[in-house]
């Protein structure tokens, strides 16, 4: 049976896919036969040019572009607005269908969110899809991308406190563009202190592997 990671945000921007992309090809490199998911992406003319793209290339996962993606929208906004300007609603199927697909051939598939945890997918008249339908469908734990520096407490406490209330777990959390000092050491600490969950990386500027285990990785997936 493949195994699942959501992997979302403190915001849009923040390097889910920077992160993501060097987490999934930690795995691939020690052996693990793993995939990458995206529902739906904003703002990107191909694959190729998308975040689904990035991480594929990034981690040598030879996925092919319908395996990667769902819903590709050209305009630069949020997924349900793309949609609805674009007359292309998400649908809870094709998610699921799209999981599946890439479950059917990798152990580990490892999706990535849009913006921040809270992100409408759809919103019309048939649906009201937030990210967190699609983790609570395909039943996965989440990991946390944040940035090391200032206002992280602030955004990585309200992103867990948002999933714990929705009984979503939360696997721990990935630090980027960290570089140290007092500040971003502090912030560890007190993270892992309001949070309860782990500083599990951190990820310096321009880095190009995950200084983490493989095997740890693996266990988040589930
Ligand atoms: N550690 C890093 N070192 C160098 N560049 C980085 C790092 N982290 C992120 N970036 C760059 O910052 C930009 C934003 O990162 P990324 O695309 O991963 O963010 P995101 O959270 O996935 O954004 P979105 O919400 O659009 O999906 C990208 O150009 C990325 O290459
Ligand atoms: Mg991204």
């Amino acid at each position: 049976m493949s195994k699942g990671l959501f992997i979302t945000g403190t915001g849009t921007d923040i390097g889910k896919t920077y992160v993501t992309a060097l987490l999934v090809k930690r795995l691939h490199d020690a052996g693990y036969n793993v995939g990458y998911y995206k529902a739906a992406i904003s703002g990107a003319d191909s694959v190729a040019e998308s975040d689904a793209g990035f991480v594929n290339a990034t981690a040598n996962l030879g996925q092919s572009d319908e395996e990667l993606l769902s819903y590709l929208y050209k305009t630069a906004v949020s997924p349900h607005l793309a949609a609805k300007l674009e007359d292309n609603p998400v649908e809870k199927e094709m998610v699921i269908k799209g999981y599946q697909r890439v479950a059917a051939t990798r152990d580990f598939v490892t999706l990535e969110g849009s913006g921040g945890i809270v992100c409408p997918i759809r919103y019309d008249e048939v649906g009201h899809y937030f990210l967190t339908d699609i983790i609570n469908w395909l039943h996965l734990p989440t990991l946390i991308v944040a940035d090391a520096g200032l206002g992280t407490i602030n955004t990585v406490v309200l992103t867990v406190e948002y999933l714990k209330a929705r009984h979503i777990p939360v696997k721990g959390i990935i630090l980027n563009n960290y570089t140290g000092g007092t500040m971003q050491e502090d912030n560890v600490y007190m993270i892992e202190e309001l949070t309860g969950c782990k500083v599990l990386a951190k990820v310096a500027p321009g880095d190009t592997e995950l200084a983490a285990d493989p095997a740890m990785l693996a266990g988040l997936y589930e």
